[in-house]
């Protein structure tokens, strides 16, 4: 948006724990030049929960008029929305974009776009016929540290890109989260490699400028689930953690009582929707994966091994870039360990991004050029949740960047690139089952 335009008035879908991010930015720097006017969810508590904490931090402000989803359309109409913010759970995104644009609106969605071919179809659909715009959240691009690897790249100091190794580790808190709520039902969110590698997927589409074409994947359910954890004698005897003596002292165990915000964002709002945010992550009923290894070649013939693991003892990742001038290394430490049992500030260390995690380790970029000695760059960090990638997002999201000035990392995420990181996942997905390589465009046409 440019400067001088005219006030916008911007509904939240999903009001859980990501919606935060938005509901504090637009209630607070971003409230001069946006309306935060309208709810919608399927939980009117979690709602509730969020007009109490704008009124905290903003008194005297009226709530936000809350929704449930069958009044979408007329909550649009009614309270004049033209820019939709989708943040549910992720198999509900596509029908939010496509009523969004196709009543005229403008989108931004969270990540993964959404979870199959033929509803990302149905969103590039309704995004031709509208004319209006879909951002995608992708706010790992805005990480200070993965701009600096895009410029290193695009500046060519390694020459040509011929392979990508990567490989990201959620550790047994923050991993051992997918495999309490609802995305360990991969109708619900694609399993790990839609909801989760989509971020990693499209940094290396826009890292290297390219898109996926075939894809050759074997993934498994290793460590978590009933069978896993019966094996090895992990498993406790309880189904939810809150009121289970067998949960007290399970290290992958949940307390949501011991948060303030899991306590009012989930606790307090079961009675309406049953939604069990602390469930047993060796119970039954698991079907994603959490052990993963992908290979990739692009259109551009770089390949990537990609490996994705989610019950590691630290969180972060590593990645090495091999080119025809040298080799790019970066290492992330996004937490050295994971404590049994968090200190809690309101927030959960769950919540990955929700708070800086008070185990965090180091950040390294190394270029190794050929014949040269190993440079250490020095990008800087970000303060907040992703590495500084969230706060950076919105500015770009909301703020005031002028449109007629190019995004010189073009970081701006629209459908057509949700749908290449997507594709990758998807394609992942189906080589799991088949055993085969996949051809992206066979799934979806990117
Ligand atoms: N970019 C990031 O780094 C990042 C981080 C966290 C979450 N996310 C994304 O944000 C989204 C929400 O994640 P979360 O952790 O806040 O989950 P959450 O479970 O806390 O919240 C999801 C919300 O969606 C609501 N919901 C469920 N079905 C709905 C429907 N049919 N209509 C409207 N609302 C419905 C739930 O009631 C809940 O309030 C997901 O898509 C997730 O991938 C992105």
């Amino acid at each position: 948006m440019s400067p001088d335009t005219a006030r916008r008035r911007c509904a939240v879908v999903g009001l859980g724990a990501r919606a935060q991010l938005f509901t504090e930015a637009l209630t607070g720097p971003y409230a001069d030049r946006i309306d935060l006017v309208g709810f919608v969810d399927v939980n009117a508590h979690r709602m509730a929960v969020h007009n109490d904490w704008i009124a905290a931090a903003h008194p005297g402000r009226p709530p936000v008029p809350a929704y449930g989803p069958d009044d979408f359309e007329e909550m649009l109409r009614r309270e004049r929305v033209d820019l939709v913010v989708v943040c549910s759970v992720d198999r509900t995104h596509d029908d939010y974009i496509v009523r969004a644009l196709d009543a005229g609106c403008d989108v931004v969605t969270e990540k993964p776009m959404t979870t199959d071919a033929e509803r990302a179809r149905r969103i590039l659909d309704a995004r031709r016929r509208s004319g209006r715009e879909v951002r995608v959240a992708f706010n790992y691009r805005y990480n200070p540290v993965h701009a600096a690897v895009r410029e290193t790249l695009a500046a060519g100091r390694i020459g040509e890109v011929g392979s990508v190794h990567f490989e990201w580790l959620l550790d047994v808190r923050h991993g051992a989260d997918y495999f309490r709520r609802w995305h360990r039902d991969k109708a619900n969110s694609g399993g790990l490699m839609v909801h989760k590698a989509t971020h990693h997927f499209d940094l290396v589409n826009w890292w290297l400028g390219t898109r996926p074409e075939t894809v050759y994947a074997h993934g498994g359910l290793f460590f978590y689930g009933d069978e896993a954890g019966r094996r090895r004698g992990l498993a406790r005897d309880y189904t939810r953690a809150h009121g289970s003596p067998a949960a007290a002292d399970d290290p992958f165990a949940v307390h949501l009582a011991d948060s303030s915000v899991l306590r009012s964002l989930y606790l307090d709002a079961e009675a309406e929707d049953g939604y069990h945010r602390d469930r047993n992550v060796f119970g039954p009923g698991v079907s994603i994966e959490d052990d993963m290894a992908v290979l990739v070649r692009y259109a551009t013939g770089a390949t990537l091994t990609y490996h994705l693991t989610a019950y590691a003892p630290w969180e972060g990742y590593r990645i090495a870039f091999n080119g025809s001038e040298g080799r790019l290394e970066l290492l992330v430490e996004e937490s050295t360990w994971a404590r049994p049992r968090p200190r809690t500030d309101g927030v959960s260390a769950v919540m990955h991004g929700a708070a800086a995690g008070d185990e965090a380790g180091r950040t390294e970029l190394l270029l190794r050029r050929f014949w040269e000695e190993p440079r250490a760059l020095t990008p800087a960090t970000g303060e907040g949740g992703h590495g500084g990638g969230d706060v950076r997002m919105l500015a770009d999201l909301f703020g005031d960047r002028d449109p007629a000035v190019p995004d010189a990392l073009g970081r701006a995420a629209d459908a057509a690139d949700g749908a290449r990181s997507l594709v990758t996942g998807l394609a992942a997905n189906e080589s799991f089952a088949t055993g085969r390589p996949v051809r992206a465009g066979d799934l979806l046409e990117i």
